[in-house]
């Protein structure tokens, strides 16, 4: 039998507290409720999240059958815990694990029994030995770390004799005749002995090389590598054509299959020059934003498809190229959609603006292992932060996570971001300087701008954070702010984005930030910071205008105005001197009640760095409740026209899901869009009123049965998490005062 089996623990536990000194293993069933994972251990609203609702001991217990076969050796795969984990099996306590945002494995051969119980102690304070935590209380950290399984928790069964890991690095890519892969098997032997070990390259199932040889390795651990040559005419990987191969290395021993192991993988050059980046040989300028995972009500906690939607935002509606994992690895289906969407990836370990020492330093150097180990396979990855976010310099620690890099990769550049002022004294020892550029400065308009001069030409460069909450025209872009705040959000992120484009030495910018997060740090409002051109709900804000513009517009024209066309309501867009309409076509020609109201180019003049300025109107002598009529043209060609109306009469409640069919079970969760829109689908900002949730059929409410539309300012969402058991139509009804009733459907259907 060939291969290993995987066994998902994911779907339902028991769970509760753990009372201070009590035995995990005396609790009974009957006194523990039931979670899901991947599980939050608290009950968490969208804002207002309070530590102590999760920092202390909690349990989680699975039961399950199958005492394994002989001849197999098993594993317990954690996908990511917050924070340290203490697994107890049938008794018997296995190594514990501090650290909350890489996977780790405990070998259970031997331990298993017909029946088996597996107790999960978690105790999620904020441990001063795990990074990014210190001995100071949890707030001190930028982001909420709220505790639980929550990633995957697997029972992965192997061949006795197995390949633990494999690292596939293509290497020559831009040379077809030479071009090759290097394919480093790690292999796990209780025998030892002769064996064959073979590495396929399959484009789609479709052998397109492969190697062979003999390993002659003794018991326990060992490494074997095995080339594949003269890959030419295999297609390449990058942003518009994410191309991926399967590598499959299978060992043979007497010519019956043992083991197979199977990765992806993706064919591309990294280059980072000090002027500017290079994928493939071609000039990238790298555009994008930070990602924080969290989410509302469920922490950290969401299943792979909800991951994978962020990659999708960010790579189909913001048109980024390149994201950052602020600040520490997330979870493997965000770099799987990342991949398949061409979405290149700075990854980091955990990290903000601290430094422990003793183990705290050695787990923060085993993270740098962790993640490289995780991710090398993954083709959208192009930079290892090799130093933690903003923090100190040392220069022992950072040798030693540097040489640790390049021993585990060297086909990827390292990096790491410097807070502000740092820049100049740090001692830096890596690739590619990071900077997280909130300078003072201002450009015109009073908005943020990078700093003039690059700190730091004598390295590669790239502006790792800006704009956010520190250097933007605001603290808070939230959409229930005027219409000034939101339009200053879109002008300030375009202000560095063009900026940095005037001069090659920057690599581009990485703005801060995609999403708003829940914190308890610094510039915080109702314990969310909200510098996110993405709100909580996955919504983009009118502050996203100007990246939704950037695309070529023979692949999709878009009109995107970075106001809300609403003439009475409390925030009128007739505040703004001028109203920026972000396009890609060539001339826009405007209607105000029908009437012709000019025709505008870009403002190029002012923003000559950036593929697709503003349109700039000026919208203060409008009176009434008109509609606005936005006509695009390439050329003389009329290729989209959008209409907004001011009337509120006709505004009405819609709802929409992210996709509709979920997997039964319990684990699988998608998001629903709840939207008070115009007559012509444009969003209604200012809406007051609770939104009433009715959901019927095989699936839970990920969120308030009464959603808070009026805070959340009129757009907001709801996951549904398919029910334990059950499949079949799901229904969901909404009901708003003034904006009225929508339903949406989906299926639940078997795995
Ligand atoms: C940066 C930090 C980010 C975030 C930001 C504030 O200095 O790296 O994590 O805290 O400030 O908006």
């Amino acid at each position: 039998m060939t291969a290993r089996r995987v066994n998902a623990l994911d779907g339902a536990w028991s769970f509760g507290p753990l009372e201070p000194g009590a035995d995990p293993g005396a609790v009974p069933d009957e006194l523990l409720g039931t979670a899901i994972v991947p599980h939050v251990v608290a009950e968490l609203s969208w804002r207002d999240w309070d530590p102590a609702s999760w920092e202390r001991d909690w349990l989680y217990r699975k039961r399950f059958a199958g005492a394994g076969e002989p001849g197999r050796r098993y594993f317990l795969r954690f996908a990511g815990v917050l924070t340290t984990t203490r697994p107890i099996l049938n008794g018997r306590p296995l190594e514990p694990h501090g650290g909350g945002y890489l996977p780790f494995d405990r070998e259970v051969t031997g331990l298993l029994a017909a029946r088996n119980v597996l107790d999960v102690v978690v105790d999620g304070r904020f441990d001063a030995d795990v990074p990014p935590n210190s001995d100071r209380p949890s707030d001190v950290v930028d982001f909420w770390q709220p505790a639980g399984l929550h990633r995957e928790v697997a029972l992965v069964a192997r061949p006795a004799d197995h390949v633990r890991d494999v690292f596939a690095k293509p290497v020559r890519v831009l040379d077809d005749a030479r071009r090759g892969l290097v394919v480093r098997c790690e292999l796990d032997l209780v025998d030892g002995g002769p064996a064959q070990l073979r590495a396929q390259l399959r484009d789609a199932d479709r052998p397109v090389a492969e190697a062979e040889r003999e390993v002659d390795l003794g018991p326990g651990r060992g490494t074997a590598e095995l080339v594949l040559d003269g890959l030419s005419g295999v297609r390449l990987w990058d942003p518009d054509s994410p191309h991926l191969y399967d590598v499959v290395v299978t060992l043979r021993r007497a010519g019956r299959v043992v083991d197979e192991h199977r990765v992806r993988t993706g064919f591309r050059e990294v280059r980072f020059d000090r002027d500017g980046f290079r994928l493939n040989g071609e000039r990238l300028r790298l555009f994008g934003v930070n990602r924080h995972q969290l989410f509302p009500f469920a922490g950290a906690a969401m299943p792979a498809r909800v991951q994978r939607r962020d990659a999708e935002i960010l790579r189909r509606e913001l048109n980024c190229t390149m994201v950052r994992c602020s600040h520490y690895p997330p979870h493997e289906a965000f770099l799987d959609a990342c991949d398949e969407l061409g979405l290149l990836v700075w990854d980091e370990p955990p990290g903000w603006q601290h430094l422990g020492s003793g183990r705290w330093l050695e787990r923060a150097h085993r993270d740098v292992h962790d993640m490289i180990v995780r991710d090398r396979n993954h083709p959208s990855v192009v930079l290892w932060a090799a130093r933690l976010n903003e923090t100190p310099g040392d220069a022992e620690f950072y040798g030693r996570t540097e040489r640790l890099a390049k021993s585990l990769d060297d086909s990827r550049p390292t990096t790491g971001a410097i807070l502000g002022a740092d820049h100049a004294t740090t001692d830096f020892q890596h690739d590619v300087f990071g900077y997280n550029d909130y300078s003072a400065s201002t450009g015109p308009d009073g908005l943020p701008q990078p700093e003039p001069e690059p700190p730091r030409r004598d390295l590669p460069y790239l502006i790792s954070e800006a704009v956010g909450t520190l250097s933007g025209p605001a603290r808070f872009y939230r959409r229930t702010d005027p219409q000034a705040v939101q339009q200053g959000q879109a002008l300030a992120h375009a202000q560095v984005h063009d900026l940095a484009g005037a001069d090659p030495a920057y690599a581009g910018v990485l703005a801060w930030a995609g999403f708003d997060y829940p914190s308890g740090h610094g510039n915080i409002d109702r314990g969310v910071k909200w510098p996110g051109v993405v709100d909580l709900f996955r919504v983009p804000k009118p502050g996203a205008a100007m990246y939704r513009a950037q695309v070529d517009p023979r692949r999709r024209p878009v009109i995107e105005p970075s106001f809300h066309w609403d003439l009475t309501g409390p925030s009128p867009v007739r505040e703004l001197g001028e109203a920026a309409i972000w396009s890609n076509v060539d001339r826009l020609e405007l209607f105000v009640g029908g009437e012709p109201f000019g025709a505008l180019t870009a403002a190029r003049e002012r923003y000559p760095n950036l593929p697709y300025p503003p349109f700039l109107a000026d919208f203060g002598a409008v009176r009434g409740i008109p509609e606005l009529r936005v006509d695009g043209y390439l050329d003389d060609r009329m290729v989209l026209t959008r209409r907004f109306s001011a009337d509120r009469s006709a505004d009405r409640l819609v709802l929409r899901p992210d996709d509709r069919e979920l997997v039964a079970g319990g684990a699988d969760a998608t998001r629903v869009e709840i939207r008070v829109v115009d007559r012509y689908g444009a969003d209604r900002p200012h809406t007051a009123g609770d939104v009433e949730l009715d959901l019927t059929g095989p699936a839970e409410l990920v969120g308030p049965a009464r959603f808070p539309l009026a805070e959340t300012g009129g757009v907001g969402a709801v996951w549904l998490r398919s029910a334990r058991s059950g499949t079949g139509r799901v229904r969901l009804r909404a009901l708003h005062p003034s904006a009225g009733e929508a339903r949406t459907e989906l299926t639940v259907t078997a795995s």
